[in-house]
């Protein structure tokens, strides 16, 4: 907050409350993505199977509820293990131990991590099978690409030469679609963006006065980015643990980005990461696409 322009990183947005919203906002009519990857998994889950092949070593980033996996995981072949990661200790033991119930015979390894550092893989059945990296949610689109071609060589270097990413990315379209998605009528999103606050002053001891910002999406054509802003409504002061923050009339704190891809625009930040397009999965409005790619070198 010290910055100018202001910022806020968006890992804060996830603690409890705001896990809660964020499964909420999955669940509303203007955010399309959700619905629209898992139907794009599930209607093409065979031939996604078949692109990926049997035998192999499944790692899931930021795994959180494992819903979406289950779609992979009826359709792929003798998988040799199944390795989510997730930052959350006990949401991802328990959807861990979930899973076990569907599939008893399947090896399953969480690791507890943040998957944008570097991390170690668990022991493994046939540590040589190839590994494939899943990474649904367009998440990709919330790193900068500068760190967007940092994570995915860091994915290329564990899933090997050989190895594959199916990754979940959402699409550029029409801009009221787009900013729809981020500022839903009901105003979960709104109320996602300003938990931060929340939290300032919760656990910091912040006298934020939620009334006294709004929730503000714009989207930048040229960057190709949804940006998330939380906007003063008047000239203000805010204290937070001793400390005074300025606000003047319309400034706004930045909280996140979400960039939006085109086929050739991701194959080129893949590229970066010798990683090359074997597939491609979209839905009939090409609103967003499952993508596979194999690593090269
Ligand atoms: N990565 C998804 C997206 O950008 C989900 C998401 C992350 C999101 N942060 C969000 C959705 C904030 C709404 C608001 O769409």
């Amino acid at each position: 907050l010290g910055n100018n322009p202001k910022t806020l990183s968006p890992k804060y947005f996830y603690d409890e409350a705001g896990s809660e919203l964020f499964a909420k906002i999955c669940n509303l009519e203007e955010y399309y993505p959700t619905r629209t990857e898992i139907r794009i998994l599930s209607e093409h889950s065979r031939e996604i199977a078949e692109v990926i092949g049997a035998g192999r070593i499944l790692i899931e980033y930021g795994a959180g509820s494992l819903d979406k996996v289950r779609i992979l995981l009826d359709a792929l072949s003798n998988l040799v293990a199944f390795v989510p990661i997730d930052i959350s200790h006990s949401y991802l033991m328990a959807a861990a131990e979930n899973l076990r119930q569907t599939y008893p015979d399947l090896t399953i390894r969480p690791v507890i991590g943040d998957f944008s550092q570097t991390f170690k893989l668990p022991e493994l059945p046939s540590p040589d099978a190839p590994h494939i990296a899943f990474f649904p949610g367009s998440t990709i689109g919330n790193f900068d690409p500068d760190s967007a071609k940092d994570f995915l060589t860091s994915v290329a270097k564990t899933v090997g030469p050989g190895g594959g990413l199916l990754i979940g990315v959402d699409l550029q379209k029409d801009v009221s679609t787009l900013i729809g998605a981020y500022d839903d009528a009901a105003g979960i999103t709104a109320q996602f963006n300003k938990n931060i606050l929340m939290r300032i002053n919760r656990e910091l001891g912040g006298d934020f006065n939620l009334e006294r910002f709004s929730h503000k999406i714009t989207y930048d054509v040229d960057s190709a980015r949804i940006e998330m802003h939380l906007k003063s409504l008047t000239t203000q002061d805010v204290n937070i643990g001793g400390e005074t923050f300025h606000f003047a009339k319309d400034e706004t704190i930045h909280t996140e980005n979400c960039y939006k891809y085109t086929l050739d625009s991701f194959d080129a930040i893949a590229a970066n990461a010798h990683f090359k397009r074997h597939g491609e999965w979209m839905d009939p409005q090409n609103l967003f696409a499952v993508l596979y790619y194999v690593c090269e070198n």
